[in-house]
């Protein structure tokens, strides 16, 4: 039977709805509350059972290596001070079973592109792929570790969607679906941002995918599609063609974090919960005139 044990972070792409906060700083580490977007989809992908995280990068993303990396003077400082818990913070980042993987993307050629450059470290393994700008609280069980325990069953490729209202189609992969249980669907069709009129459902590709490695095959050989580039969602459309891919309505909220209004709303929520600041947050929210 096989296991997911790889996930691939697209983190090359320039950011530019949020300039120019990321001029110089990747879109992947603005933080909600005090953690970079990244390590919600590091954490995300560690309670899924996933042990290999696999960085598609680009030359202004140092700053998501150096966070997953240890900081020998920050951690002789906490340590001098006697801070420990901070410490400790700090320290369970990486656990020590985690390793983490760079790969280059050379030009920006798009999302399928990207996933391309992860080919020589997945292999023909199964593998995730998690957008870290989509930010997805599952509530109790985190969308990727409910997709793995499909997977698990299913033994296909699996794609995370939700129901968006339907005049936002032009902004997500749209799934042509055949309902076969609860949440779970056989995917007939998929298709890149179409336009609402066109668009074959209102069930929308979030940041989610469980792919198999032949995924690769078809990336590799698909021609550039919406905004001239190479599409995942292309290449998944190849792949239905001989294979099952089936698309799953998680449970949970998804924040659109790429946008400056998800991004809010992502911040009050999970302000909202913050064991440190959730009381006076929400005194202050209450008190706030509107
Ligand atoms: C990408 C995918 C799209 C998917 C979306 C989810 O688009 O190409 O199919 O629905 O992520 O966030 P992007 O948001 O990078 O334009």
């Amino acid at each position: 039977m096989k296991q997911i044990r790889k996930a691939v972070f697209p983190v090359a792409g320039l950011g530019t709805r949020f300039l120019p906060a990321t001029k110089a700083s990747p879109k992947e580490m603005l933080p909600i509350v005090d953690k970079p977007l990244i390590q919600y989809g590091v954490e995300e992908a560690i309670a899924a059972g996933i042990r290999q995280m696999v960085f598609v990068t680009s030359s202004s993303k140092r700053a998501i290596e150096d966070h997953f990396d240890r900081n020998a003077e920050l951690e002789h400082e906490l340590e001098q001070r006697g801070k420990q818990e901070l410490l400790k913070m700090v320290h369970s980042i990486v656990p020590p079973e985690i390793s983490c993987i760079y790969i280059r993307q050379p030009e920006a050629l798009g999302l399928g592109h990207a996933v391309l450059c992860a080919k020589p470290v997945i292999g023909d393994e199964p593998f995730a792929v998690i957008l870290a700008d989509d930010l997805i609280d599952g509530e109790n069980v985190p969308c990727l570790s409910q997709m793995v325990k499909l997977f698990l069953r299913e033994q296909s490729s699996i794609i995370g969607v939700e129901r968006i209202p339907q005049e936002e189609s032009y902004k997500y992969g749209i799934v042509e679906p055949s309902n076969l249980y609860d949440r779970v669907f056989d995917v007939k069709s998929i298709v890149e941002k179409p336009k609402p009129e066109v668009a074959p459902s209102n069930l929308a590709v979030v940041g989610r995918y469980l792919l198999s490695a032949e995924i690769f095959e078809h990336l590799e050989k698909i021609p550039r599609g919406a905004g001239g580039e190479i599409q995942l969602t292309d290449a998944i459309a190849a792949l239905l063609k001989d294979r099952r891919v089936l698309a799953y309505e998680f449970q949970g909220r998804r924040y659109d974090c790429g946008s400056k209004l998800g991004y809010l709303q992502a911040t009050v929520d999970y302000a909202l919960k913050h064991p440190e600041v959730a009381t006076s947050f929400r005194d202050f929210l209450k008190h706030t005139t509107l």
